[in-house]
Parts: structure tokens; sequence; C-alpha cells
């Protein structure tokens, strides 16, 4: 294992923003002062004044494998991944065969092995006939389970009141909901259909999977939480109109114990898109829950300044092109992330919108705390040496430059004012500012729980 010494950072940490200088040693932080002087066989590492932050944790990503790899698979996935600085990840279920009992869960820890170039933790998928499955999943093996309460890519809508009622009663683990209301939907959709035939468009998206869907789905997940103590983490919110289900307050006290059982996501196309930009993207940013408004969009960013929502996430769900080329009612809806994520957020440090301190603060510690990640998302001595080097130089995004296997972003032509330097993962650089370097050296995500 390399021995590492990065002096002269400003790291980003707690709430805090401070030079200083970070050991590395065996894969961990072992310490973090100021005026370090490098030991014998120690790689020095000057980081010039750059952020030095803790890798992200993406709490939700769709990476496809099983089944569904000729859109993007765990090793080229995590690959953008840590080329974007996020270091740690947790995959969906909505897999080809679909994440639905223990079994299916190892398997897709046993693929990863190896091949995972972020550290990584799979859900467990709820469906209208795994109830057994969910509870009597061990809570070690997976960060949470996730429940379809609307139906998107793959087909498991879980819409039978009483398997939805029992799996809020039972789970294990913390419950993450896809909250859209799917008969909304459909009655939303053949109204658009019957008025423009085939002539559906993407920029008709958000008024088809419309925000009284969201809205009405999200406070069907938070009533059957608050009826049974569930901890619920409600994804993707993309409305200000949702914003109200969610209490204001910090995640957790001083202690880091999580105060909330309710908690709420939202993802960063959410907080860089609106509807003026179907215009210009059509398809590429059509996804579920649909990119709303400019009003929207500026209160959920609100939101995540006044701990209304408590952690930011990618919901990285790539699509090959010419699956996005297709009329916009074939188009599959989902847009790659995970490489572009954390600059596109630090684009709100630029602008004045949110201090660096809550861009670590909600897509690396809150997950952390939230799935009870052990010892990784925060720059702590003894825990993992997962880091992201920033430097705070422009750079234009290319498709050349994009490593999902899809090969495409939303992004492409975008100019955003920070790159990603380095990231390491495990005490290891996995990327140097241009290239993959080394080996993958993903872990499995230990639950401490
Ligand atoms: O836009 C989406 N894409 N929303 C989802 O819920 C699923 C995801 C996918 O898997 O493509």
């Amino acid at each position: 294992m390399s021995r590492t010494l990065i002096v002269n950072a400003r790291l980003v940490n707690e709430g805090k923003e401070f030079e200083s200088d970070l050991r590395i040693e065996d894969g961990r932080i072992t310490r973090i002062a100021p005026q370090l002087s490098a030991q014998a066989g120690e790689q020095v590492v000057d980081a010039a004044g750059r952020w030095v932050l803790p890798g992200m944790i993406d709490d939700q990503v769709h990476f496809r494998e099983p089944g569904l790899t000729h859109k993007g698979d765990v090793a080229s996935e995590s690959a953008a991944a840590v080329a974007g600085g996020l270091t740690s990840f947790m995959d969906m279920p909505n897999t080809n065969p679909p994440t639905l009992d223990a079994a299916a869960l190892q398997a897709k820890y046993d693929a990863a092995n190896g091949r995972a170039w972020g550290n990584y933790g799979f859900y467990l998928g709820a469906s209208n006939d795994n109830l057994a499955a969910v509870q009597t999943l061990d809570p070690k093996t997976a960060p949470g389970i996730k429940v379809f309460m609307g139906a998107s890519t793959g087909n498991m809508l879980v819409d039978n009141p009483q398997t939805l009622d029992a799996i809020f009663r039972d789970a294990p683990t913390p419950i993450i909901t896809h909250c859209e209301d799917t008969p909304t939907i459909d009655a939303t959709l053949a109204e658009f259909k019957a008025k423009y035939g085939d002539a559906l468009t993407a920029d008709m998206h958000p008024d088809i999977r419309s925000r009284q869907a969201c809205l009405k789905s999200s406070e069907l997940a938070v009533s059957l939480a608050k009826k049974h103590g569930t901890r619920l983490h409600v994804l993707h919110i993309s409305t200000a109109d949702e914003l109200a289900l969610f209490e204001r307050g910090p995640l957790v006290d001083a202690g880091g114990k999580v105060l909330k059982r309710i908690t709420a996501e939202t993802c960063i196309h959410f907080l860089r898109f609106d509807r003026s930009d179907y215009a210009r993207l059509g398809n590429l940013i059509k996804c579920n829950p649909a990119i709303k408004d400019a009003n929207d969009r500026e209160a959920l960013i609100a939101a995540l300044a006044e701990d209304v929502i408590d952690v930011l996430a990618t919901d990285h769900a790539p699509h090959t092109w010419e699956e996005k080329q297709k009329p916009y009612a074939q188009a599959p809806s989902g847009l790659p992330l995970v490489q572009y994520a954390l600059v596109a957020a630090l684009e709100l440090v630029h602008e004045g919108k949110l201090p660096i301190t809550r861009i670590v603060q909600k897509f690396a510690h809150a997950p952390a705390q939230l799935f009870d990640v052990a010892q990784r998302g925060f720059l702590r001595e003894g825990y993992w040496a997962d880091l992201a080097m920033v430097d705070n130089t422009p750079f234009t995004v290319r498709r050349e430059d994009v490593l999902s296997k899809c090969g495409w972003s939303p992004f492409e032509g975008t100019t955003f004012r920070s790159r990603i330097a380095s990231t390491w993962v495990n005490g290891e650089q996995v990327w140097d500012g241009q290239r993959l370097v080394g080996a993958p050296q993903g872990q499995r995500l230990a639950f401490e729980r």
C-alpha cells in the first residue's frame, strides 16, 4: 500500500474550510494537521492551496448491472464516478433481473468485487410479492430497501396497498422511495395523447409526469412512515410543493446521531436544469421525476441551504444515445451524471448560492450518516482515505472525455469553473485529473447498524 502526504491543502470538512496537511497510510487518513514533515518512503503531493474534500457518496445510481450492460456496467460507471470525485455509490435494484432477494443482492456484490473504482453498496428492491425478502433482509447487506411508489424504468411498481403498508411496517433498513403517483400520470398522459396524438414532445414531460403526481405519492409515503415510525428517505425531490412535507433542521445531533425519521434527497439535474432546457436538450434530460420549473429549482437550492433537504445525489441513469434519439414517448427516462455532478454542484458555490461546506455536507457527510456507512464520508483520522482534490481552473465538457459507457453527457459544451484534479479511493490515487490511474480500489461499503 502506498503512503502519501498531501501538503498545502484547503480541507473542507464538517462545516469548516481550513488549511492543513493530510497523511494517508494503509488506505486510511492517519493525520490531519498543518506543517507535517514527510517521512521516508512517503509520496508528497503538493495541493498548492486546492480544495481537498471527502469523496462524495452517491446514494442513488443506476449502474445497469446485471442485464442492461449495453448502457453501463459497474466498471464503466464507477470509473466515471471517480473521475468526478465520487468515491462511493449505492446502486439501484431495477436491473435485469431485478434485485429482489438476498441471492440477487449477493450476486451483485460478487460481480462488483475487484471491478469497482469506487466503494459500493446495493439496494434490495421491493415488489408486490417479495415481502418475505424485505422482512428478512440482513440490514448489514444493503443500505436500504427501494420502493418504486411510481412506475419508472423497470417493472418494479409497488401499488398493492396492503403490501406497501407491510413494507413500511416491517422494513429492517431505511426505505427509500421513488414517489410519483402512476394513476395520476396515466390519466394526464391519456389527455395529452387525446389532444396531441403522436406529436408529444419532451417539453411536455413535466406536465405529463406532473407536480401533482409527485406530491400525491410523497404525501402517501410520508403518511405511511408517520403511521409506522419508518425510517423513510424520499428520493429525487423535484418540486417546491413537496418541501412542506419535510422537517427543517439538522440531520444529526452534536454526536452524529440521526435526528430525523423522514429525510429527503434532491439531485443535481434539478439544480442545474429547468423547463427552459427542454428546447435545447429534449429527451436527453427526460427523466423521472421530470425536471420542472425555474422556481422549483430555486426552491430546491434554498431547501439544501435551510436543511429541509438532507442529501444531494445524482440518480445517474445512463441510456444510449440511440435510445435517447427515439420520439418522446419511446425515449427512456434518465441521464448520465456521476462524472460532472460534483463540478456542477460547485457552480452553486461559484454563484454564491451555497457554501462549499454545504455541498460536502449534503453529498458526503449526510449519506454516510443516514445509511450508517462505516468510516467514510468525512476527513477524519482513522477513516478511509476517500478524497477528491478540486482545482478551480475552468474546463468545458467534451463528448470524447465522457467515461460512462453511453458516451454522452447532458453537460457537453458546458464550462465548469472547477475540475477534479485528483481522486483517491481507499488511500490509492485512481484519477489524476486526466485519466484513471492504477487499478480499481473499491470495497464493499460496511453499514454499521
Ligand atoms: O429517470 C429515471 N431513470 N428515473 C428512474 O426512476 C429510473 C431511472 C432509470 O433506471 O433509467
